[in-house]
């Protein structure tokens, strides 16, 4: 289950009830999916989308999504630091940034319209989906690996737009998963 902190109140929202309810107080979704069968991690992203092929299309119709597909960034990915650096800075973008984590961590920082700024660490078997235009930046953790599922309603639409405010700059990304307690790097 995701770790989430709420930064400037040094509050962290530990059970899934308080995850989902206090996410939806900042405009965020999570959720969290289990396949329809067993399905490895590393299996092939046709069975990883027909695994989650009902989930997919629910949130397809709710949120007008029009395809999916699955990307698998790992420490050998070329260009992985070049990649990271795209999206640790904040920045929004006018389509959804819809993610549903299949394998590793990523950290998402939301500064959101009322002032909070929220560590929202991910792992397998959760869903977030930042609507568009909303403010926020993305790292990895130690693992430097993340597998997800992503929806879009235009690709065209997800591309970065920096804010040039230098607000992450004042929040390390730090992860919290069960395995580790690191700082993330992004190169
Ligand atoms: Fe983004």
């Amino acid at each position: 289950m995701a770790v989430v902190t709420i930064l400037n109140e040094d509050k962290t929202l530990k059970t899934h009830d308080e995850i989902v309810s206090g996410l939806a107080s900042h405009g965020i979704d999570y959720e969290r999916w289990q396949p329809a069968h067993p399905v490895a991690d590393d299996a092939p992203a046709e069975e990883i989308l027909q695994a989650y092929s009902r989930e997919i299309e629910e949130l397809k119709t709710r949120g007008g999504y029009v395809t999916a597909d699955v990307i698998d960034v790992n420490p050998a990915t070329p260009g992985l630091g070049e990649m990271l650096a795209k999206f640790n800075r904040e920045h929004w973008h006018d389509e959804d940034e819809v993610r549903f984590i299949i394998a590793g961590h990523g950290l998402f920082h939301i500064h959101s319209t009322a002032g909070a700024v929220l560590a929202i660490e991910v792992e397998a078997g959760d869903l977030i989906r930042v609507p568009r235009g909303t403010l926020h930046w993305f790292n990895l953790c130690s693992d430097r690996r993340i597998r997800a599922i992503r929806l879009f309603q235009d690709k065209a639409g997800w591309t970065p737009q920096y804010t040039d405010s230098r607000v992450d700059e004042g929040f390390l990304p730090v992860c919290f998963s069960a395995t580790h307690l690191s700082a993330s790097g992004t190169t």
